[in-house]
């Protein structure tokens, strides 16, 4: 698989069979994904990875735990901006729409996104899941380098014919997921990462994109557009 084809089938995977990712395989990711790049080399991230039993409990007690209707764990971090501006705001709302058309879910059926949202502590069926941690320590800088290092991961994840789906929504139930990891304080849990074989079965929308002029700009005098791509 080349890079671009490993780019544009990666997509947040919300529905992954049963069948175990083998330790030799998410051990060569993590190698291969070790050589992301980072601020003076610094490597800030921190990664717990589970499976078997001990992730089929933390799912069971988490699930509950939200099912329940348990408060979220007190936020270690801004998740969004608490006014989301345009255009951002409304590609959220596109998002939610592709969403939960794909669920076959209305909008305004509140209970029903619920539920969708609560499959997000069963890992969407994962059988191994990473939860990224980065130190208390740490600045802007060095988040975007554990972005990176999760991009990389997850590119690599398709390299194997494996899928994935980063979940901010571990670290609204952080203590629960703090119990079976034991992370020293100083790290904060930034999200998981569900890892499995998809479950072809499940529907689902592909997330648009902004078209490349609402997100790039070419400053006059740099490369042409070439005769073809005008
Ligand atoms: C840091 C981060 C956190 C995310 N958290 C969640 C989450 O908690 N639950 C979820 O279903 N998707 C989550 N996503 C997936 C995004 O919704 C998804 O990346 C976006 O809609 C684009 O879709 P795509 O990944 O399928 O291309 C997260 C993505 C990122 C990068």
């Amino acid at each position: 698989m080349d890079v671009y084809e490993a780019v544009t089938s990666r997509r947040s995977v919300r529905g992954f069979t049963d069948r175990p990712v083998p330790r030799e395989v998410i051990d060569r990711v993590l190698s291969a994904a070790a050589w992301s790049p980072s601020g003076s080399n610094i490597q800030p991230w921190h990664v717990y990875a589970m499976g078997g039993a001990p992730l089929a409990e933390l799912k069971k007690i988490a699930v509950e735990r939200v099912g329940h209707g348990d408060p979220w764990d007190e936020r270690e971090f801004v998740m969004y901006p608490p006014a989301l501006k345009s255009p951002y705001v409304q590609r959220r709302s596109a998002y939610g729409k592709e969403r939960y058309s794909a669920l076959g879910i209305a909008r305004e059926d509140w209970e029903a996104r619920q539920r969708a949202a609560i499959a997000n502590w069963d890992c969407f069926g994962a059988p191994l899941a990473l939860f990224c941690h980065v130190d208390r320590d740490m600045g802007l800088p060095q988040w975007a380098d554990v972005g990176m290092y999760l991009q990389t991961i997850m590119l690599l994840l398709r390299a194997e014919g494996l899928h994935s789906c980063p979940q901010m929504a571990w670290s609204q139930v952080r203590k629960t997921v703090a119990e079976f990891v034991s992370p020293p304080a100083e790290l904060i849990l930034f999200c998981g990462l569900s890892i499995g074989y998809e479950d072809e079965g499940v529907r689902y929308v592909r997330t648009g994109r902004a078209p490349l002029d609402e997100t790039v700009t070419f400053v006059p005098g740099g490369p042409e557009p070439s005769a073809r791509s005008r």
